[in-house]
């Protein structure tokens, strides 16, 4: 199927990147939200990201003109009448998705292709919303959406191998890296995500290093941002829910770390509310922060000191595992994993991603160190059985020459 037309419902923070984008690839889009205004504003945000551009000299006046010219906007969704895919990137809330997706059954003609920008609820709950369960499928875009190359495509239980090869191609066409992720909680990025830097809300409550301790490491690895600083980016109210949204469909080893409840009741939210693990308000970097002190001495006294450690290893190793574990649920393929933890988070280019990284350690390291980690800081370090199985076969990585990869 050719995808020309594109709409995008909901015109806010990645509604409006969608929109960029597509138009920026040269193809018409609409832009829908619940009333005018809201659309209009979502415009003014397209506006917005292609005037950074100019300012920066990446693209001329007359361009971001001409760009604009593909941006539409809907009152509503009737609007969307004529588009061959619809992106829809409304809040995250499963009724409202849901009550979406019906009436863009009813609006759109019957050979559309219905997507969700979701992070982590369900398509295939979003298919059964529509009579068209076969047209249905997950784009998950990353923010911000002009900068991240990567975008999961997500099927799910009714899409067909057409519509799937429809939405690679389109995203293709868009200028993105497409990445075909099975159905699961939190898809790939941000389920495997979530298992580090919740483990790095752990080590941070355990009082075995500090905010910046903790992030200077993860820097140093090269990744572009501490786990920490991150959490703060997105917002802890949100990292929270799908902290619960992991835990809800993995169990005991996705537990949210308790901090990490503790700072949202707090009202420590990150970036957006000036307080998270970092300080936003005072501007005194990598000063104390009294409230975050308070909080911490509470969850102190009942650390087990014996048992807490801190070093890299942990935070990494965590990742590295949930990837195994998604590698053995076939979630995607060992390849397809280092790319989307490349592309979607910025993993290291130079350590391509969380299971050359194993290879390059070798699998018997990670096996040991994680059996380690099980002992001291609990099960959720269980290593993922396909580690053992590959040590046992002499698929120990790199220096054996075969591990996740042949060398
Ligand atoms: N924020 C991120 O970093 C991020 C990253 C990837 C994916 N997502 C996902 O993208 C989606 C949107 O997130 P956001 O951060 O852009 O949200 P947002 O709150 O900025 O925007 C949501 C928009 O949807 C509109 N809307 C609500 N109900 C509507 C309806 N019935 N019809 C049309 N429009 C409606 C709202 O008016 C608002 O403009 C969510 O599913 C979220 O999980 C977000």
């Amino acid at each position: 199927m050719y995808i020309y037309k594109v709409g995008v419902v909901g015109a806010g923070m990645m509604g409006a990147q969608i929109a960029e984008v597509v138009s920026y690839a040269g193809l018409p889009v609409v832009l829908a939200d619940v009333n005018e205004t809201l659309a209009k504003r979502g415009l003014e945000s397209v506006r917005a990201i292609y005037q950074a551009r100019v300012d920066k000299g990446k693209m001329s006046a007359e361009q971001l003109e001409e760009k604009m010219l593909l941006v539409t906007v809907s009152d509503g969704l009737a609007g969307l009448n004529d588009v061959d895919v619809v992106i829809e990137a409304v809040s995250e809330d499963a009724k409202l998705k849901a009550h979406v997706f019906h009436e863009l059954d009813q609006i759109c003609p019957r050979a559309t292709i219905l997507a969700s920008n979701t992070s982590a609820l369900s398509v295939s709950a979003l298919g059964a919303a529509t009579t068209r369960s076969d047209k249905v499928v997950g784009l998950h875009f990353f923010n911000p959406a002009y900068v991240m190359r990567l975008v999961e495509v997500v099927p799910g239980l009714a899409t067909t191998p057409q519509t799937l090869d429809d939405a690679v191609n389109f995203i293709e066409s868009i200028g993105k890296l497409p990445i075909v992720v099975k159905e699961c909680a939190g898809f790939l990025v941000n389920r495997v995500l979530m298992a580090y830097v919740n483990e790095a809300v752990r080590a941070l409550q355990e009082g075995t290093a500090t905010v910046q301790e903790i992030d200077q490491e993860m820097v140093l690895f090269g990744l572009p941002v501490g786990p920490l600083a991150l959490l703060d980016t997105v917002g802890l109210d949100i990292s929270f829910e799908v902290a619960r949204i992991l835990y809800r469909s993995y169990g005991p080893r996705m537990t949210p770390a308790p901090l990490l409840e503790a700072m949202l009741k707090a009202g420590r939210l990150g970036v957006k509310s000036g307080h998270g693990f970092y300080d936003y308000v005072s501007g005194e970097e990598g000063g104390r922060d009294q409230g975050l002190e308070r909080l911490l001495q509470e969850f102190r006294p009942n650390a087990d000191h014996a048992a807490a450690r801190w070093n890299r290893s942990r935070l990494l190793l965590a990742m590295t595992n949930e990837a195994v574990i998604a590698l053995q649920e076939g979630v995607a393929s060992a390849t397809d994993i280092d790319l989307a933890m490349m592309a979607g988070i910025g993993y290291p280019r130079e350590k391509e991603g969380p299971l050359h990284f194993a290879d390059r350690l070798g699998i018997e390291q990670v096996l040991h160190e994680l059996e380690d980690f099980a002992e001291t800081l609990g099960p959720r370090f269980w290593p993922a059985p396909m580690l053992r199985r590959m040590v046992d076969a002499g698929f120990t990585g790199q220096m054996a020459g075969r591990g996740f990869f042949t060398y």
